[in-house]
């Protein structure tokens, strides 16, 4: 039997050992272009739609390049199958379709080990489609988590893999574009939900409010974390340090740019929150490890494939916004990059509050594609498709 199933992981694995393949997405354009499957690495993509190969079969089989394994991506998992099978009756072979389509590409996590080799495990989890991250830390038997996202029962597995419990749970702030798993973790794992009141104040949450400069700590000894408010992106924007050596930034400071200030409908106020803000981040030692909620590219991730940087690395390659000496002047630059913000992130907000609940399906849909969190590179890039169009 050359068809088989295939999961998110093991594409994702493919995909980063350059395996020489071929991906098929089978979704219509709109849905192809709205989001798909994406690599460190170039990589063949080919578009065909499902609704094609039932239509024109022929034509459709004679435009799929051959000679390679055929990796093939639908919505849900049905479809891909079908154009497995027609693919199989034309003589290819290798033929995967991915497990769950391309929601379970869209909840993908993949853990990085940072600092292999010491007495205490920082991962960081990588979410390539949403380009998110969120951090795990484990001492002993103890692990916490910060700004993990709606796939829960990945993280209560890789605890119970790891030999650890959860005992706490940590946001960086009250996430506008994707559905948080803080309040869910704590409710199936009885781990403590920290957030910080200035975001989560009117959320019908059971958490318990973060202090400035508070230190959270392991029951045993192990590495202390600090908690630093730093508003702007949110009012209750947070910045997590971690052994004094690791920053765990969520949307404030970014490899490259930094958090939107605007997406609260009060860019002036919220400007100048983070204007002290990183008056506040720029001061700690350059050689500080700056642990981001969100990478714009691939290009972005080290040799390893993670997305850490020193604090002076940030701060060189946005030197412009670093540079910039007084709020009036940070304004005017923060304005001269806004845009739109989804529609979906009002709604994304009520849910991580606890406002209102979605069903699963609404949530898988609300939760699916990239963040439009940076203050800088999306606006570049719609500008240059501007102009390009
Ligand atoms: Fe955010």
């Amino acid at each position: 039997m050359s068809i088989f199933k295939y999961t998110a992981t093991e594409l994702y694995d493919a995909l980063t050992t350059k395996k020489d393949m071929v991906v098929l997405d089978v979704r219509n354009k709109v849905d192809f272009g709205r989001f798909k499957v994406e690599s460190p690495y170039p990589f063949i993509l080919q578009n065909i739609s499902y609704f094609d190969f039932m239509e024109i079969e022929d034509e459709c089989v004679a435009k799929v390049i051959k000679d390679k394994p055929v990796r093939i991506v639908c919505a849900q998992e049905g479809s891909a199958k079908y154009v497995a099978e027609i693919l199989e009756q034309h003589g290819l072979q290798d033929i995967g379709y991915l497990a769950g389509g391309i929601k379970s590409w869209g909840n993908l996590l993949v853990p990085v080990l940072l600092n292999p080799g010491e007495s205490y495990k920082l991962f960081q989890f990588i979410r390539p489609g949403k380009a998110s991250t969120s951090y795990g830390l484990q001492s002993g038997d103890e692990f916490m988590l910060f700004d993990p996202s709606r796939n829960s029962d990945f993280y209560l597995d890789f605890a119970e893999k790891n030999t650890c419990r959860l005992i706490k749970t940590f946001e960086t702030h009250l996430q506008a574009d994707y559905i948080a798993g803080s309040r869910t973790l704590s409710e199936k794992s009885g781990a403590t939900f920290l957030a910080n009141e200035n975001d989560f104040a009117g959320a019908r949450i059971k958490y318990t409010p973060l202090q400035d400069e508070a230190i959270y700590k392991f029951s045993q000894p192990g590495p202390a974390v600090q908690c630093i408010f730093t508003p702007g992106h949110t009012p209750g924007s947070t910045t997590f340090i971690i052994d004094d050596r690791y920053m765990i930034t969520g949307d404030t400071v970014f490899i490259h740019s930094i958090g939107r200030p605007d997406l609260g409908g009060q860019v002036e106020a919220w400007s100048d929150k983070l204007f002290e803000s990183l008056q506040k981040i720029k001061i700690y030692p350059a050689d500080m490890i700056v642990l981001p909620g969100h990478y714009m590219s691939w290009e972005e991730a080290n040799d390893r494939l993670a997305f850490v940087c020193t604090l002076a690395e940030t701060m060189a390659s946005n030197k412009d916004i670093y540079a910039i000496e007084d709020k009036a002047r940070f304004l005017d630059f923060i304005k001269s990059n806004m845009r739109k913000q989804p529609d979906e992130y009002a709604i994304i907000r009520r849910i991580n509050a606890n406002l209102q609940q979605v069903e699963d399906d609404k949530a898988e849909e609300l939760d699916l594609g990239k963040n439009e969190c940076a203050a800088t590179a999306y606006a570049a890039k719609q500008k240059s498709a501007e102009t390009s169009s």
